[in-house]
């Protein structure tokens, strides 16, 4: 199974969230809120988040329980203004933007969204160290296991390491198929940085075996993990997951190799099922796969749903992406779907978290949907290019580089530096 990466073209189906959220839908939200968050929300403060998601679980590091402080929720807060960005680097600076987030390089005019910072309500979130994160990760390698806005982050965390050292490709080492696979070692700091190319996590094949287009139904075998990453994944530190977008194409869905369902096949006689159906099987195949794997120590990662924000049209009918400037919370309009991607993943991350934590695996959330949902300024909108891209569509679902999805590797320094006191806690109370 091969999967071109095309640019925005590869993703079949971004959506619009700037149309107006009838009441119902925070009716649902709220429902869902109810059902599967209060009882972890009950120290928050009185803030009300705009998007209360279940993070604060006072054991998300395993600290909670063993009366160590008490982390800061960094992924609830808003962006304030940052007038000396882009913080870390410029198209100049970093020469391993790929063309398709290069805004700069492609005439984007306007700057101000490089001019923001995410502020936690409850503490600062640090400035991104390139050289601390290095130390942290001596020695190890982290894996991102997903579509190509995962690999955006592993490029922002390229260009953020780029200013203490570049990385030696070691791509042809490992395999052929350099575009949806790539590794990158750090050899000074015996670090490995990878890109897992699975859209769907699970095994998937083109229905039609000559290929497919937007709208041809693709073979999901929601029981089977995809062996692109899960063959390889248990030699990993840090692995972080992340899809979505996929899965708003034509999916026919299969267990136990059975069809038993689809979305949007549009065949009779096959029963409907939604897409959130096969996102959730997805997961839980995912992070089975995980804690059953022996041989897996890492720490996993679930990367939340990155929201795109086409406008005036969806993303095949012109939809665009043109504003400069952050939402403010007021402005702010979500779509249902979104919060529905959301709590599909989470309430599967949670109960990979209850599993794993049996035998000692760590799964954490990278929280970052709510921050990213403030951002329709981030995208490449017109202004990314790639060869095979047809130009007319505009790209609202990736992130330009520099810009704010350099946060997200903010969050994971963040993170790992918890993960860091975590251990050196239980070291502590080895010795004790
Ligand atoms: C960087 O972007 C500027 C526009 O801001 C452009 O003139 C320049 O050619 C770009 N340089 C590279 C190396 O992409
Ligand atoms: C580099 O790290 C790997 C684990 O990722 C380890 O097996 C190996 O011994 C390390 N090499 C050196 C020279 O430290
Ligand atoms: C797993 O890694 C090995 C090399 O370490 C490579 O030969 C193989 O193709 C990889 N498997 C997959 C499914 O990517
Ligand atoms: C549904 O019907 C079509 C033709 O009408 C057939 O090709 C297909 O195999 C059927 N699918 C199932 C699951 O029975
Ligand atoms: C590009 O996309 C537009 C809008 O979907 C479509 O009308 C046009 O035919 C496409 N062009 C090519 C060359 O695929």
């Amino acid at each position: 199974m091969k999967f071109q990466f095309h640019g925005p073209v590869e993703l079949p189906n971004g959506k619009t969230t700037s149309t107006d959220i009838p009441k119902h839908v925070f009716q649902i939200a709220i429902a869902l809120i109810l059902l599967t968050v209060i009882p972890l929300f009950i120290n928050r403060n009185s803030h009300p988040p705009l998007m209360p998601s279940p993070k604060i679980d006072s054991d998300q590091y395993g600290l909670g329980s063993r009366g160590f402080e008490k982390k800061c929720d960094i992924f609830a807060g808003k962006w304030v203004p940052f007038p000396r960005g882009p913080a870390y680097y410029t198209n100049e600076t970093c020469n391993l933007i790929i063309d398709q987030q290069n805004c700069m390089k492609f005439g984007r005019p306007d700057t101000e969204f490089q001019k923001w910072r995410w502020k936690p309500d409850e503490c600062e979130l640090p400035l991104f160290d390139a050289l601390q994160f290095l130390e942290l990760v001596r020695g190890k390698s982290i894996a991102f296991v997903g579509d190509s806005v995962g690999r955006n982050q592993m490029q922002s965390l390229l260009c953020l390491l780029a200013s203490v050292v570049y990385p030696k490709e070691i791509t042809e080492k490992y395999t052929s198929d350099n575009i949806n696979f790539k590794h990158w070692f750090y050899a000074d700091y015996n670090f490995t940085i990878s890109t897992l190319w699975s859209p769907f996590l699970v095994k998937a094949s083109d229905a039609d075996p000559s290929g497919h287009s937007y709208n041809s139904i693709m073979n999901l075998y929601l029981d089977k993990a995809d062996e692109a990453w899960s063959a390889n994944i248990t030699k990993f530190d840090y692995v972080i997951i992340s899809i979505g977008h996929w899965f708003f194409r034509p999916l026919m869905f299969y267990e136990n190799n059975q069809i038993i369902g689809c979305y949007k096949c549009q065949q009779e006689n096959v029963t409907a099922l939604t897409h959130y159906y096969g996102y959730r099987k997805a997961f839980r195949t995912a992070f089975r796969s995980l804690v059953s794997l022996k041989d897996y120590k890492g720490m996993t990662f679930l990367r939340t749903f990155s929201p795109a924000h086409f406008e005036n049209g969806d993303w095949n009918k012109g939809g665009n992406c043109v504003r400069t400037r952050p939402f403010t919370k007021e402005e702010l309009k979500v779509d249902q779907y979104i919060w529905e991607m959301y709590f599909t993943q989470v309430e599967e991350q949670r109960a990979a978290a209850k599993e794993g934590r049996k035998r000692g695996l760590q799964f954490s959330l990278l929280d970052i949907t709510e921050a990213m949902l403030l951002r329709p300024d981030g995208h490449p909108n017109h202004y990314g290019h790639s060869p095979q891209r047809n130009m007319t569509l505009a790209d609202c679902v990736h992130w330009c580089l520099p810009g704010p999805i350099d946060t997200w590797n903010e969050f994971l320094l963040y993170m790992l530096k918890g993960e860091a006191q975590t251990t050196f806690g239980r070291k502590l109370q080895r010795i004790a």
